[in-house]
């Protein structure tokens, strides 16, 4: 008896015709796939643009720090600074606190904090215009309008300010000051 030394096929071969259905069929799964794949990143990025994160850098909430850090700052050295979101936190006057944008009205220069060389007040170091060091009002040009703000919110003793929102003014008004305590 002659025994036979070819291992059997254990998967059968698959006919011309269907293996190239099944690579076919392989190449349009993956194409759709990575076309599915790249709608969702694109949708998630739109998304995030959108709306992006509720707490974050310029141009949208930014965690401004606690009433009790903000209030020692502005007792002390009378104002908050906030890289983040490009504002001053000035102390105001009298009942209220106020997030100035630090973008110079004039030429759009960025304004340094209160100078207390300047009796406390803000100048631009560009064409000089001086801002009030606790409100951001106008004191002389050229700029013709005070800093403007952003409005400022305290929830469970935590300030955020929203610098999504610019607000410009004609004059500094107590209504645009936040109480802290
Ligand atoms: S840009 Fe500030 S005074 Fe001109």
């Amino acid at each position: 008896m002659q025994v036979s030394t070819q291992i059997p096929h254990t998967r059968q071969r698959l006919p011309v015709l269907e293996q190239r259905t099944s690579r076919r069929r392989f190449a349009r799964y993956a194409l759709f796939g990575l076309l599915g794949a790249f709608t969702a990143t694109s949708a998630i990025a739109t998304y995030r643009m959108l709306y992006p994160n509720k707490v974050a850098g310029f141009g949208a909430k930014v965690a401004a720090g606690t009433v009790q850090d903000i209030t020692a700052l502005l007792n002390g050295q009378k104002y908050v600074r906030n890289s983040e979101g490009h504002f001053y936190i000035l102390p105001g006057v009298g009942d209220g606190a106020i997030a100035a944008y630090w973008r110079c009205v004039h030429l759009g220069c960025t304004v340094p904090p209160p100078n207390p060389a300047l009796e406390g007040n803000i100048q631009c170091p560009c064409h000089g215009s001086l801002y009030n060091g606790k409100t951001g009002a106008l004191i002389h040009g050229p700029a013709t309008r005070p800093l403007d703000y952003f409005p400022m919110t305290v929830e469970n003793g935590n300030v955020t300010i929203d610098t999504g929102r610019i607000i410009t003014r004609q004059d500094y008004e107590s209504s645009q000051a936040t109480r802290l305590g």
